[in-house]
């Protein structure tokens, strides 16, 4: 399919506590407190993850959610995609991009052939934000754990960060998306790429060379030729 078809498509460490685990931890006794570190290993499932998050009240995040979103797609595939955090849809529903960036998102991938059982799509924060603000740094920070959790348990060979809160939490890049968007960034054994938001596309509609949607449209392009490259 020629590029500018393409185009047309898109009209969507990590080791910070290495503390043993008691023999007789269980995880769901863990108290949901902030102050309390979610230990690696702690979990084996992102369902156990899912159970846990339904009940967390690690930030206040938790006194306003209907669902925790944990993610969708498979949990066994060789790319992670991590977006901020659950908006409207996604907080009424479960489920992870479900809106209308998760529909462009979904978009994106499928221009490369790409579809939910290449992929786990998460977030950075499990709760939805209310009124869609941005997430906080101490609802960052508590919420980091579970992330961290979901990256050890899938071991992803590719991370993609959409937007700058996941490039931030994941990578400690400061720098806007736009000056780093498309690059490679290899940490413990993976490969992180930062891309633009779908939110951020849906709100930017120009199809020029150049603008946003040609950049992700190379940039998505890339992923597909790593995962081929590394035998994903
Ligand atoms: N935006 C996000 O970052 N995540 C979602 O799940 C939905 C919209």
């Amino acid at each position: 399919m020629a590029s500018e078809d393409q185009i047309s498509l898109f009209e969507a460490s990590t080791t910070s506590n290495q503390t043993a685990l008691p023999q007789d931890f269980n995880p769901d006794l863990i108290p949901t407190d902030a102050k309390i570190p979610i230990p690696p290993g702690t979990y084996q499932t992102m369902e156990q993850i899912a159970v846990h998050c339904n009940q967390c009240y690690r930030c206040a995040l938790g006194q306003t959610r209907t669902h925790a979103v944990i993610g969708r797609g498979n949990p066994k595939a060789s790319i992670m995609i991590v977006g901020e955090g659950p908006g409207q849809n996604e907080d009424e529903t479960g489920i992870a991009f479900v809106g209308k960036a998760g529909q462009l998102l979904d978009k994106i991938l499928a221009s490369v052939q790409l579809t939910e059982t290449d992929v786990f799509i998460c977030n950075v924060v499990k709760c939805r934000p209310p009124g869609n603000r941005d997430p906080e740094k101490g609802e960052i920070e508590a919420c980091k754990g579970y992330l961290l959790e979901q990256i050890r348990m899938m071991n992803p060979k590719i991370i993609l960060l959409t937007g700058k809160y996941a490039m931030l939490t994941l990578l400690g890049i400061k720098q806007g998306i736009t000056k780093v968007r498309g690059q490679w960034v290899e940490k413990d054994g993976r490969l992180y790429m930062p891309i633009f938001h779908p939110a951020y596309l849906l709100r930017n509609q120009s199809r020029e060379k150049g603008g946003p949607k040609w950049l992700m449209w190379q940039d998505i392009q890339a992923v597909r030729a790593k995962l081929a490259e590394i035998g994903g």
